[in-house]
């Protein structure tokens, strides 16, 4: 049976005391799923998964991964979610595909067998198995994206959020982008993705967050919350069409 991977509870954040950027922030995510977390520009989204992620210091409140309060435990924390940033130009540090793959995994004192391993599968899961002697800024944009996303995967994440893994990408770009994300979920990772370009993906999701100036204003299955981004500065610029269901809000063909 699915159980909450992650449980915020009650979380706030500020950067100083005057003003606050996250406001007593509750949800919860299933393990394997594939949620969504939306809300225009200053909302809160980036602020947030950096506070679960552990690059920020909430000022209270609960963070339960697996069952386990990890509030105080930054170590674990760090470790057992993935960040993928929005800019994957400033999360690619090697000199090759390869190198940059096996960065993250340096930290972990993994031995060489289990390196090249973990190199063998997420290369080949992200389709990078055919660039790994490649330099990073000969990538397109989507295949960087992959890359940075390949990286994260080599460590062996229990959640994997993902801030605005749409932007600036052109239209094959976004495709693969979307496909792997899929394809992760369908691989059995749980996938937290922060975006104010939800239709590219809301048909995908099993669950969407409304943040509205720090604040978790809705939280439930993607097809009920859709229909209340609008007003909430989230514009969804298919449903200007005539599309009516949710699962028709897709950019991949069926
Ligand atoms: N380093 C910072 N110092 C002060 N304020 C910040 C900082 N980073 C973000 N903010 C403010 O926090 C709020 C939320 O930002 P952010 O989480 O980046 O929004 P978004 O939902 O667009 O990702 C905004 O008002 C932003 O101006
Ligand atoms: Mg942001």
């Amino acid at each position: 049976m699915n159980h909450p991977i992650l449980k915020i509870e009650n979380l706030n954040f500020a950067f100083n005391k005057d003003k606050k950027i996250l406001s007593d922030i509750s949800f919860s995510i299933e393990k394997g799923s594939l949620c969504i977390i939306a809300g225009a520009n200053g909302s809160g989204k980036s602020v947030l998964l950096k506070c679960i992620k552990g690059l920020l210091k909430p000022n209270s409140g609960n963070i339960i991964i697996n069952n386990k309060n990890l509030s105080s435990n930054l170590k674990d924390r760090r470790r057992k979610i993935g960040l993928v940033f929005q800019d994957a130009d400033s999360q690619i540090i090697g000199q090759t595909v390869e190198k940059d793959i096996l960065f993250g995994m340096e930290n972990l004192q993994l031995d060489s067998t289990t390196k090249q391993r973990k190199l063998l599968e997420v290369s080949t899961l992200l389709s990078l198995n055919d660039k790994l002697k490649t330099k990073p800024h000969h990538l397109s944009g989507g295949e960087k994206r992959r890359l940075a996303i390949a990286g994260i995967l080599a460590m062996n994440p229990d959640i994997i959020f993902f801030d605005e893994p749409f932007a600036n990408l052109d239209y094959p770009g976004v495709i693969q982008v979307l496909s792997t994300l899929l394809l992760l979920q369908k691989e059995g990772h749980t996938i937290i993705i922060v975006s104010h370009e939800i239709d590219k993906i809301a048909a995908h999701s099993q669950k969407i967050i409304l943040l509205e100036k720090g604040k978790v204003l809705m939280e439930g299955e993607s097809n009920i919350v859709l229909p209340h981004l609008r007003n909430h500065g989230v514009y969804v610029p298919l449903l200007d069409n005539k599309i009516k269901k949710i699962e028709e809000l897709t950019w991949l063909n069926h």
